[in-house]
């Protein structure tokens, strides 16, 4: 998702700081995209949000929008669940919101940008397996509400909260299930529009809600997820 998102945005002119922790990739991308550098990291270090940050300043001047996608499952039920997976799932899907923000706000203030957050509906619905990532999301969501309070109306915050979306993550997802080799196929019927989502499907919501086509849009969380959730 965060690779499709980064695509349309450069399509619409947005010069991009890429984030992730593999070299090969990131670097592979920003090849293809005009004004995007990568820098490699993890999220779960202060400091390389930080430098993300710096790295906007330093070669494009300002920031208007963050994007805060990266995430993972940490499977496992309350009991089998270690504390290090915990702490780790936690850390990655939710301290790296508040990490990324706290050093982009100054920024975006002046611009008045966007914060997005990729959240889930696994923020209001549960899943076999996934105390963790259900208790991330849901912490993500009430982050962006908050902040969106805090930061109006110079800075929108949103979050964008995908269904099944047809990425390696949905596959690792499956494991935690009953029927893992069926549950892929479960989840897109399980929806009311019969498929998958794919990343361009959330790569375009992003888009319109960093841009000012949703500028009396702030501190909501939109379920995109083929209706999933009602079903
Ligand atoms: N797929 C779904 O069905 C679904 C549904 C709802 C919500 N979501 C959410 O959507 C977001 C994107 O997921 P996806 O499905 O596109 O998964 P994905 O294909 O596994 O991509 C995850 C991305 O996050 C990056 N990432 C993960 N941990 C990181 C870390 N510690 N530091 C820096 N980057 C990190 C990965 O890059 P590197 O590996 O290079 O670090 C990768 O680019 C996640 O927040 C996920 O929870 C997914």
């Amino acid at each position: 998702m965060g690779k499709a998102t980064a695509e349309l945005f450069s399509a619409e002119g947005a010069k991009l700081v890429l984030s992730g922790r593999n070299q090969e990739r990131g670097t592979k991308l920003s090849d293809q995209l005009p004004h995007s550098i990568f820098v490699a990291g993890d999220v779960k270090d202060t400091d390389y949000n930080k430098a993300l940050v710096s790295a906007a300043i330093e070669n494009f001047g300002k920031i208007d929008v963050i994007c805060l996608n990266a995430g993972m499952l940490g499977l496992g039920n309350v009991v089998d669940l270690s504390d290090v997976l915990w702490n780790e799932t936690l850390a990655t899907n939710l301290t790296s919101i508040f990490s990324l923000s706290k050093f982009a706000i100054p920024h975006l203030q002046k611009e008045k940008g966007n914060i997005l957050i990729n959240a889930s509906i696994a923020a209001f619905k549960s899943f076999p397996n996934h105390p963790a990532y259900c208790a991330s999301k849901a912490g993500a969501v009430a982050l962006m509400k908050q902040m969106a309070v805090e930061y109006a109306p110079d800075i929108r915050v949103n979050a964008i909260c995908p269904g099944p979306v047809d990425t390696p993550l949905l596959y690792n997802s499956a494991q935690a299930f009953k029927n893992p080799e069926s549950a892929v196929e479960n989840a897109a019927k399980a929806t009311l529009l019969n498929r998958l989502g794919t990343p361009e499907d959330i790569a375009k919501l992003a888009l319109f809600l960093v841009s000012d086509d949703s500028s009396w849009i702030t501190g909501t969380a939109m379920t995109i997820d083929g209706g999933i959730i009602n079903s």
